[in-house]
């Protein structure tokens, strides 16, 4: 018997959320039960078999290592199950870009790994939540989508984890990509990819770490008091993301701040707070011992940044080497 399948590793999110009432705003995320969530799948009659585990049953806002600590495992152990085709991993929309960071720099490209939510909970009016699934199933389910890395699949497109992000507060069409947009668009009943895989016979980047070191987020704004970072460092910091105005910038004093900060030995990374925001390494850098966050937001950078402390590389030039391959 063949019993090629896909594996669905629930999270919970809006995707599994219930309102009680088809036109309240406020709902519960992560409520209906993988189990329950396919056996309505069921009922669309897709072309795979699903095989479901709940992981955890959160709104994505408290994803964390608890959640990602065994998400990871349970895929890593899927990719190596011949009978697995690929994953797919429903997740609230909130932090689905950095789980899909995180996941892309540390699992190999070789099976399709897919992260869906949904916008609307499952009872209102208009739930997005089952084409997106329908969606996902129709790229995991395709032997084009490996190569690519980790995937999000929202309003009927395919994103790669490098540019996904989400980019509104409302509305099915809420993600979109930077500095690449959509990398495929998908119906559950069509799917069309533009451009070939990328990835093809990578293992992961990164090796896997349960504790990832402590990285925080320093939002720049006018009238910014340097003190403000060196309130944010604690002693267990590692390195500071700072998310700056336009192209990464910051004042003059945060910016003296921080290359003491630097000298102590944490990592700055310049990113920008802007939607679009690319921050190219500058000559200023050198001096600074700064990196360049280029084309990742910083809770992305973050999430890179983690990665890379946790696996050992603390060279400024070593660093800004894996940001200028993202
Ligand atoms: C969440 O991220 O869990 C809530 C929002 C959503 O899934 O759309």
């Amino acid at each position: 018997m063949n019993d090629t399948h896909l594996l669905v590793l629930a999270t919970g999110g809006t995707i599994a959320g219930m309102a009680g009432s088809a036109l309240r705003h406020d709902y519960r995320p992560g409520q209906i039960d993988i189990a329950d969530y396919l056996s309505q799948v069921g009922e669309l009659g897709l072309d795979a078999r699903l095989v479901g585990r709940q992981i955890a049953s959160i709104g994505s806002e408290d994803m964390d290592a608890a959640v990602w600590n065994p998400l990871h495992a349970a895929i890593h152990e899927a990719l190596d199950d011949p009978a697995c085709a690929g994953v797919i991993v429903t997740h609230g929309t909130d932090t689905a870009e950095e789980t899909a960071l995180l996941l892309d720099l540390t699992l190999p490209a070789a099976k399709p790994v897919v992260l869906v939510g949904a916008m609307r909970p499952a009872d209102a009016v208009g739930y997005d939540g089952l084409r997106n699934f329908a969606n996902a199933v129709r790229v995991a389910g395709d032997a084009g989508a490996a190569g690519r890395g980790v995937l999000v699949v929202m309003g009927d497109r395919v994103f790669a984890a490098r540019d996904v992000r989400k980019a509104r507060t409302r509305g099915t069409d809420a993600f979109r990509g930077f500095p690449r947009d959509a990398i495929g668009l998908v119906t559950p009943s069509a799917l069309d990819w533009f451009g070939a895989p990328w990835r093809t016979g990578e293992g992961a980047a990164w090796r896997w770490h349960d504790a990832l070191p402590e990285v925080p987020i320093l939002y720049v704004h006018a009238g910014m008091n340097a003190d403000t970072a060196t309130r944010l460092v604690g002693p267990e910091t590692r390195g500071l993301i700072v998310a700056g105005v336009g192209e990464g910038n910051m004042p003059d004093p945060l910016r003296r701040a921080l290359v003491i900060l630097r000298e102590g030995g944490i990592v700055v990374v310049r990113s920008s707070r802007l939607d679009e925001g690319l921050v190219d390494r500058e000559p200023e850098d050198d001096a600074n011992g700064f990196v360049a966050a280029r084309a990742l937001n910083p809770q992305k950078a973050r999430i890179l940044l983690q990665v890379l402390l946790a696996n050992g590389v603390r060279d400024v030039a070593e660093i800004q080497t894996a940001f200028d391959r993202r």
